[in-house]
């Protein structure tokens, strides 16, 4: 039997998007079930419309009504479903908190997700921009995924290796955008546990305590402490994390700012560019703390754009060109932002 749609027309979009901002979905339809997903893709004049797929809002940008049918994916459930010689295998609704799930994993004793605590979205946004955090990525942890194709309505799986993965990029942000609704998430926490601590952050937490081998729980506690001390809680203040990319450029370009820029905080790569710290130069222009209107620049972290209070979409997206343009001008650099911007 098919449940009722839950669809909704004209919905402001307000309160499902971290950074507060105001737009209307044309069509909202909140989805529970796989089988919900599919009805949409079946029904009669909601199969026809674009498609644009919400899950937590916390990586989004909205500066106009969305003239698409908005899915917003709320599948629950999580579950312990193999434990194999060299990992455990979750499987996790698209629609869990991603912070709760890593705690909850903790607490059934199986760690592995810890350095990606307090990351703010959903299970099933994960995926799609590989969210990372203290030296893990969301590619390092996932086995496998369950989506539905928003075309033919057949359910697909996709192995990581298929998933195109790289820095906050997937190919559910390219090839499939909009064409694949993420249900159900396996993710993969290798066995035995081994800690991973090479962020310089956790090694200051290591020498403060002295506590040289943390166990998960330590280190989930510090990298909630971390991140409270730097980054705004979106419960109170509208953010969307790091509002832009750290760029990354070659061997010259990178020896060519730090003629200029001693002090530039950069990364050396496997393959031998760089990356830059865009929060580093962001903070070098002037900007912490600095607002265009209602829309504001964090005042404890460069990369993180605010919303004051009732700021429009199209501040942040000022407030965001004024800081591309002044970085391009000292850098030579262009900062592209993270959040998806509609
Ligand atoms: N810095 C400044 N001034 C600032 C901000 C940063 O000088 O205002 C310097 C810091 O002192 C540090 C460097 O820039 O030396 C880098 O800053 P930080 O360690 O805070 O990390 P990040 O590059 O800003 C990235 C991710 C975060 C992730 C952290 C930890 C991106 C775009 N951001 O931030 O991810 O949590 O590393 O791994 O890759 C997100 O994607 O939304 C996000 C928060």
């Amino acid at each position: 039997m098919h449940q009722p749609l839950d669809v909704a027309r004209g919905a402001n979009l307000r309160a499902y998007n971290t950074f507060g901002l105001s737009a209307a979905a044309q069509t909202l339809v909140r989805v529970q079930t796989e089988a919900q997903v599919r009805q949409v893709v079946n029904h009669p004049e909601l199969g026809r419309a674009p498609k644009f797929i919400l899950g937590g809002g916390s990586n989004l940008v909205l500066t106009q009504d969305v003239q698409a049918c908005v899915i917003k994916v709320e599948i629950k459930g999580r579950e312990l479903i193999e434990t194999r010689d060299d990992a455990w295998i979750v499987e996790v609704g698209a629609g869990e908190s991603w912070h709760d799930t890593v705690a909850w994993c903790l607490d059934q004793g199986l760690p592995g997700l810890e350095n990606m605590a307090l990351i703010p979205g959903t299970v099933g946004a994960a995926p799609v921009q590989n969210i990372g955090a203290y030296g893990v990525e969301l590619k390092d942890r996932l086995d496998s995924l369950d989506g539905v194709d928003m075309i033919t309505g057949r359910m697909v799986t996709l192995a990581a290796d298929q998933c195109r993965f790289g820095y906050r990029d997937s190919v559910f942000k390219q090839l499939l955008a909009g064409k694949t609704v993420i249900t159900k998430v396996r993710l993969r926490l290798p066995r035995p546990w081994q800690p991973v601590t090479g962020y310089m952050e956790l090694e200051r937490k290591m020498a403060e305590t002295g506590i040289t081998q943390p166990d998960a729980r330590q280190i989930f506690n510090w990298i909630c402490e971390i991140r409270r001390a730097k980054l705004p809680d979106p419960a109170t203040i509208g953010n969307a994390g790091s509002f832009f990319k750290n760029p990354v450029v070659t061997a010259e370009q990178c020896r060519d700012i730090i003629g200029r820029d001693p002090e530039i905080v950069h990364y050396a790569l496997p393959d031998g560019s760089f990356k830059l710290a865009a929060g580093w130069m962001i903070d070098a222009c002037g900007w912490k703390g600095k607002s265009i209107g209602r829309a504001g620049v964090y005042d404890k972290q460069a990369l993180v754009l605010v919303n004051h209070g009732g700021a429009s979409g199209a501040e942040v997206v000022t407030l965001a060109r004024a800081i591309q343009e002044s970085v391009y001008g000292r850098f030579g650099i262009r900062l592209e932002p993270e959040p998806v911007v509609v």
